[in-house]
């Protein structure tokens, strides 16, 4: 694992923008792999801002989302749909994009479907990734086993209570959600992991150094052969 100590979020956000452009300056038509909640929104940011400035063109990208919740009207501000749109899709040119389909009647259906997408969009650059409190990846919560492909996930109460901050009330946080597999994540050809706030110190330093386990379904990256962490100094320490 690469470890880089950024100083505060604003720099962590520039400097995964900044893998992220360098990528795809390299390879005009990567396949990203996308994440949702706080933690990439700063990245975003600058992408469209390099975009906005004529350095950077979405054109031929495409993208697969992590995950998105089940039975959320896709509108709805708190679909992962919007919160992309919302956050980068809206603001660049970039025209494929693919999310899990929370909506589909026959959701195992649905896992096959997303997989078989993935497939034939010929692999995975780079996954960006967020990490939960749980340790969870995606939407792969702690388990006595890891996940390979998209899979139906049900939230356990520690996400429920994170993601309760942005609906009304915790009695709407949808309970299911459809997530990429670990399998998928460590098939992607990079990873690259964003870590900000005292409040992910102690998962951070358990997926990092701790045992490879599913119960910190994180810890799994310490085998990917080309795991980038961005971490700022709250949750990095001095
Ligand atoms: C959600 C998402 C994850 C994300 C996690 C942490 O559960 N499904 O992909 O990594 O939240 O979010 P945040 O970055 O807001 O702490």
């Amino acid at each position: 694992m690469n470890i880089i100590k950024a100083k505060d979020y604003d720099q962590l956000s520039r400097i995964g923008a900044n893998i992220i452009a360098g990528l795809i300056s390299q390879k005009p038509n990567a396949l990203l792999g996308l994440a949702t909640g706080s933690s990439p929104v700063g990245i975003y940011k600058e992408l469209v801002a390099k975009y906005q400035a004529g350095e950077l063109d979405f054109s031929q990208v495409s993208s697969v989302n992590l995950d998105e919740y089940v039975g959320l009207d896709p509108t709805a501000p708190q679909s992962y749909l919007q919160f992309m749109k919302d956050n980068l899709f809206d603001h660049v040119n970039m025209k494929n994009y693919q999310l899990p389909n929370g909506l589909a009647t026959d959701l195992e259906g649905e896992c096959v479907r997303y997989n078989q997408v993935m497939a034939d969009l010929g692999g995975i650059d780079l996954q960006l990734l967020g990490i939960g409190h749980n340790g969870h990846i995606g939407f792969n919560e702690p388990s006595d086993s890891f996940t390979k492909g998209t899979n139906l996930v049900d939230l356990n109460d520690t996400t429920i209570d994170a993601n309760t901050r942005f609906f009304s009330s915790r009695d709407e946080v949808p309970r299911q959600a459809l997530s990429m597999g670990i399998g998928d994540i460590m098939k992607a050809k990079a990873v690259l992991l964003v870590v900000s706030g005292a409040d992910k110190r102690d998962i951070l330093k358990a997926a990092t150094t701790g045992p490879i386990t599913p119960a910190v379904p994180a810890s799994i990256l310490q085998y990917h052969p080309n795991c980038t962490i961005i971490a700022d100094t709250a949750a990095y320490g001095e």
